[in-house]
């Protein structure tokens, strides 16, 4: 795994009443049909729905979300903001998850990524995700991804990871 931020101090912590607003300012400039703020909210007050947020010397970074599905976890949501990529807060966020995830038994964690998110694809692989399957044409796609590749819809991956060498 690369370098941590040397200079930067990464703390995760819980979405609050201080956070949530350049939270979700990260998700919405990210995610294409990103939550709205008030499903953001409702999320965070229902049990079994756990929302992250990483600071970095005190900036909201980013923040990542789950939701229990009795068994394992599905990461739904997950955004870093650009002025921050690359730096590890993704990978951060993603081992905060799974370490909540498993002091909880979960035995799994699942998520759904858009074909053409590169970068989410890699960073997923590369912790250790596996593709599962693939549901074809699942997502609409952006006017950026349509002028790119000429597709209305793109497919979903499906990516699992074993939290306790079951799955
Ligand atoms: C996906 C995302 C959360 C990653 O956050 P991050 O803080 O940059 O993540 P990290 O720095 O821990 O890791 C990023 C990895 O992706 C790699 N990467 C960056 N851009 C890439 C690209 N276009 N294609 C492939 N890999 C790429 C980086 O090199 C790094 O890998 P490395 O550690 O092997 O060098 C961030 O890119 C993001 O917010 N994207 C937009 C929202 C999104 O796609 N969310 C996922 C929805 S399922």
């Amino acid at each position: 795994m690369k370098e941590r931020m040397d200079e930067n101090i990464i703390e995760i912590v819980d979405l609050d009443k201080h956070n949530r607003k350049q939270a979700h300012a990260i998700g919405k400039a990210a995610i294409y049909q990103h939550w709205s703020m008030f499903s953001f909210l409702i999320a965070n007050r229902l049990d079994g729905f756990i929302i992250r947020v990483a600071m970095c010397d005190g900036e909201v970074a980013g923040y990542a979300a789950m939701v229990d599905l009795s068994s394992g976890w599905r990461i739904g949501s997950i955004a870093v903001a650009e002025t921050h990529r690359n730096k590890g807060i993704g990978t951060q966020l993603i081992e905060d998850l799974a370490d909540i995830a498993r002091s909880r038994g979960a035995a799994f964690l699942l998520l759904e990524v858009r074909e053409s998110s590169s970068a989410a694809r890699h960073l997923y692989s590369k912790m250790g995700f596996v593709e599962e399957k693939i549901v074809p044409r699942y997502y609409k796609t952006s006017a950026e991804i349509k002028r790119r590749t000429g597709k209305a819809r793109e497919d979903a991956i499906v990516m699992r990871m074993a939290l306790r060498g079951k799955n």
